[in-house]
């Protein structure tokens, strides 16, 4: 089967009030204020919700399909058979609730199965995301195709306590949080998604959850600093955006991508490098480099099994099943 992406991780990463149109002339007053906040700390930061502009989906989709980023395509080969497994443990009438659904591709692996009589396993699906109008295009899509389906769109931060919408006739829940987003969220912040997740979809509930397994460096670095410098041009982009949204002044040659694995952390980190001294105007701020000297855009956390046992345990989740590629590159866990 072929593999697609997560088109839009953006809104997998769930943070808001950072959308502006790509000819944005006039300066994005949030844009501002959250870039700032990062570039006049102590230790320069952007959050990554910001690499997402138009330019940045595009990247990432290109990220997606490099040799060395493995994370898409492991997930899609290890979720054809995951999806007919997890699928035979549900009962007929399952709803089906995706955290961060930039696009059906994945979700459509589960929605596809049915159980022995022909009948869909799934009978709702409530894609949860930041982005409203994207919600409803896929809905539109996916009424053609699934004309028993259910399909309940949220528009909502699933960083924050999400309602879901009143349903009938649910047999059972799972929630679904592919792509190793998760990874991208700060360890205390992602028990806290699993534990509000939880009291979310009820107790009696199971969550699908896909990550990147921790290993070896030298194989995780690649990914992040692919020969074609792809993921340089992503984490770059971030800069071509400021100048464009909020009239920065970035000197775009004066940074260099650089990707690191910090030990300590257990986690890829994404910094863009000062290559010399510089002095940058952005919302009537002057913000100084020294040569060297870094702004940290991202975080992308590998968890060995143990750990992440212990998160989903410490927010009120137990391990009933896993699944993993013969190489050991990534996991998809049932947890209920
Ligand atoms: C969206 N997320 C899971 C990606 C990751 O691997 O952390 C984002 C990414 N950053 C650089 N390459 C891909």
């Amino acid at each position: 089967m072929e593999y697609d992406q997560d088109a839009r991780p953006d809104r997998a990463i769930g943070i808001v009030g950072v959308s502006a149109p790509d000819n944005a002339t006039r300066h994005d007053g949030a844009i501002v204020r959250i870039a700032l906040a990062g570039l006049l700390a102590p230790r320069k930061t952007l959050p990554p919700s910001l690499f997402y502009d138009e330019e940045g989906c595009r990247l990432f989709y290109e990220i997606t399909k490099l040799p060395e980023y493995y994370l898409t395509r492991t997930e899609f080969r290890l979720l054809e058979t995951t999806a007919p497994e997890v699928a035979a443990l549900l009962p007929v009438g399952t709803t089906l609730v995706e955290y961060g659904a930039s696009d059906e591709t994945k979700a459509g692996m589960l929605l596809r199965q049915t159980a022995a009589s022909g009948t869909s396993v799934f009978g709702a699906y409530i894609p949860i995301d930041i982005a409203g109008p994207a919600l409803a295009a896929m809905r539109d899509r996916m009424a053609e195709g699934n004309p028993g389906l259910t399909v309940l769109p949220v528009t909502a931060d699933f960083l924050q306590p999400v309602v879901l919408p009143a349903r009938t006739g649910e047999i059972a829940i799972m929630g679904f949080f592919p792509g190793s987003t998760i990874g991208n969220l700060e360890p205390e912040a992602a028990v806290a998604f699993l534990r509000r997740a939880r009291a979310t979809l009820g107790l009696d509930a199971r969550f699908l959850l896909g990550f990147d397994i921790c290993r070896d460096p030298g194989q995780l670095l690649p990914a992040y600093d692919d020969a074609a410098g792809i993921t340089a041009r992503f984490n770059r982009n971030l800069l071509v955006r400021l100048n464009r949204e909020t009239g920065a002044t970035f000197d775009l040659a004066g940074f260099a991508h650089r990707a690191i694995w910090n030990e300590a952390e257990s986690r890829i980190e994404m910094h863009l490098v000062s290559l010399r001294a510089a002095a940058v105007t952005l919302g009537g701020q002057t913000i100084r480099f020294a040569p060297d000297e870094t702004i940290h855009t991202e975080n992308s956390y590998k968890y060995a099994p143990p750990r992440m046992r212990a998160m989903v345990e410490a927010a009120g989740w137990t391990r009933r099943d896993t699944w993993t590629d013969p190489d050991g590159l990534f996991a998809i866990w049932l947890l209920d």
